[in-house]
C-alpha cells in the first residue's frame, strides 16, 4: 500500500464546518457563496441574485434547507470538478454532462438509473464524463447511497493458500456482498455487484448487467504472452463512494466518471502489490533478467505493460488517454483558468503520472493546493458498516 491510500485517513467530513450537519441542515453561509459565485460566472439568470438569495435563505431557515435548481446543479458539479485536486483530467471540466435523479428513492428506481448512467457514459466505448445526482441529505431525511467504491470493480478472492485471486483491494468488499447473498463466479475479474442502501430499507444486492459494462482485453502489439495472460480491464471508471458538496448541501451519491488515463490500469490496477501485482509475470513473458535489480526489469516490464494497455484499449476503439497527452492537457487547462483570474487547486502528489513522472511537465512546478468548493468528498465509510475495512489504494 502506497502512501497515496484513497479515502485518506481523516475524511473532510469531519475537518470542516461546512456542508449539511449531522441534522442534514444546509449550511446557510456556503448556500450564499455558491449562489454568488454562480450569478456571477453565468449572468444571464432569470431569476436575479437578489431575489433568489431570499428565496434560499427563507428556506434554509424555515426547512433547514433549500432545492437547487438544475442549473445550479449542473454548474454545482461542474466547479466540483474543477476544483478536485487530484485530477489531471480538469480541462474538459465545463463539458460534464449532469443526470439530475434527485427524485429517485427506492432501490429499485436508483438501480435504473445506475444502469443508465453506465449505458450513456460508456457510449459504445467513446466514453462520456458524466454524473449522476441523487437526493441529497436534508434534515429527518438520510440520503440513499451505494456501498460500493465504484460503479465497476472486480472481486477479490481469497483462496485457502492465502493468495488472492481477483483485485486484492476488494477481499472485504467481496466478503460484505457475500454475506448480503452474492454467490461469486470465483474468476479473476467478477464484476462486484451493487449494494444500494435507499433510507426506509436495508441494503439490497444488485447484479451489474453484463451488457452494460465494456471491458477490453489486454494484448501487446509485440510480445503474444501477454494475451495469454488473460487480462482484462473495464472502459468506465465510476466513482460513487464521494460526497459532491454544493452550496452547504451534501448529495452523498453523485457517482461520476471520466475517461482513463492509461498509467491507472497499467501503473496502478494491475501492478500494485495490494491489487493484481503482475510485473513479474509481465517480465516473464519478455524473458527479462529478473536477477538483480539493477537490471530495472521492474520498469522495463511496467513500461510494456502501459504500452499494452493503450494499444489494446486503442484497438478495441475504447476511449483512453496516456500520461504525456494528460500533461500537457493540464498544464493547458491551468493557463485558461489563469486568464479567467482563478487559481487550480492542485496534490502535486496526484497529478504526476505514476510511471515517468520527471518527464511530464507537470512535474517541474508548483500548485496552489486549498480546498475550494464545490468539491468531492470522500463518504463516511463508518456510516454503514465498522466492520467493512475501506482502505482501497488506488489512485487518480
Ligand atoms: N484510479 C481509479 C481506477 O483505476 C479511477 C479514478 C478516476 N479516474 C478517471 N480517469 N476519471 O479505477
Amino acid at each position: 500500500m502506497t502512501s497515496n491510500t484513497f479515502p485518506p485517513p481523516t475524511s473532510a467530513r469531519h475537518d470542516t464546518d461546512s456542508g449539511t450537519d449531522s441534522s442534514g441542515a444546509a449550511d446557510r453561509d456556503e448556500a450564499e457563496e455558491f449562489l454568488r459565485r454562480f450569478h456571477a460566472e453565468q449572468p444571464d439568470q432569470p431569476v436575479p441574485l437578489s431575489r433568489r438569495l431570499r428565496e434560499v435563505r427563507a428556506a434554509i431557515d424555515t426547512k433547514g434547507t433549500y432545492r437547487h435548481t438544475r442549473d445550479e446543479l449542473a454548474f454545482g458539479a461542474r466547479v466540483a470538478w474543477r476544483n478536485s485536486r487530484r485530477c489531471i483530467g480538469r480541462l474538459y471540466w465545463n463539458s460534464l454532462r449532469v443526470v439530475d435523479c434527485r427524485d429517485a428513492t427506492t432501490p429499485e428506481e436508483i438501480h435504473q438509473h445506475l444502469r443508465e448512467h453506465l449505458r450513456q457514459a460508456t457510449n459504445g466505448g467513446r466514453v462520456r464524463p458524466m454524473i449522476s445526482v441523487f437526493a441529497p441529505d436534508a434534515p429527518g431525511k438520510p440520503a440513499p447511497r451505494v456501498w460500493n467504491d465504484q460503479l465497476i470493480r472486480y472481486a477479490g478472492h481469497r483462496l485457502e493458500d492465502g493468495t488472492v485471486l481477483g483485485d486484492a483491494a476488494y477481499v472485504d468488499f467481496t466478503d460484505l456482498v457475500r454475506r448480503f447473498g452474492w454467490r461469486d463466479p470465483e474468476g479473476p475479474f467478477d464484476i462486484l455487484p451493487w449494494l444500494i442502501d435507499a433510507p426506509d430499507d436495508k441494503p439490497q444486492l444488485f447484479d451489474v448487467p453484463r451488457e452494460l459494462v465494456l471491458e477490453v482485453e489486454i494484448a501487446h502489439p509485440h510480445c503474444p504472452g501477454i494475451a495469454d495472460l488473460g487480462l482484462r480491464w473495464h472502459a468506465v471508471p465510476a466513482i460513487s463512494n464521494m460526497s459532491l458538496r454544493v452550496g452547504g448541501m451534501d448529495y452523498p451519491l453523485a457517482p461520476f466518471n471520466g475517461w482513463y488515463m492509461g498509467t491507472e490500469i497499467g501503473a496502478r490496477n494491475l501492478v500494485d502489490e495490494g491489487r493484481y501485482n503482475l510485473l513479474r509475470d509481465v517480465a516473464a513473458c519478455f524473458d527479462m533478467d529478473t536477477s538483480e535489480e539493477s537490471t530495472l526489469w521492474r520498469d522495463r516490464a511496467l513500461i510494456e505493460l502501459n504500452v499494452a494497455v493503450l494499444h489494446s484499449f486503442r484497438a478495441a476503439g475504447v476511449r483512453i488517454t496516456d500520461h504525456h497527452t494528460e500533461s500537457r492537457r493540464f498544464l493547458t487547462h491551468l493557463a485558461k483558468e489563469e486568464r479567467q483570474g482563478r487559481t487550480v487547486p492542485t496534490d502535486w502528489s496526484w497529478i504526476v503520472p505514476p510511471v515517468s513522472g520527471g518527464i511530464t511537465p507537470v512535474f517541474h512546478r508548483y500548485y496552489d493546493d486549498a480546498d475550494q468548493r464545490p468539491n468531492f468528498y470522500p463518504n463516511d465509510p463508518a456510516h454503514y458498516d465498522d466492520s467493512f475495512h475501506h482502505g482501497c489504494p488506488h489512485r487518480q
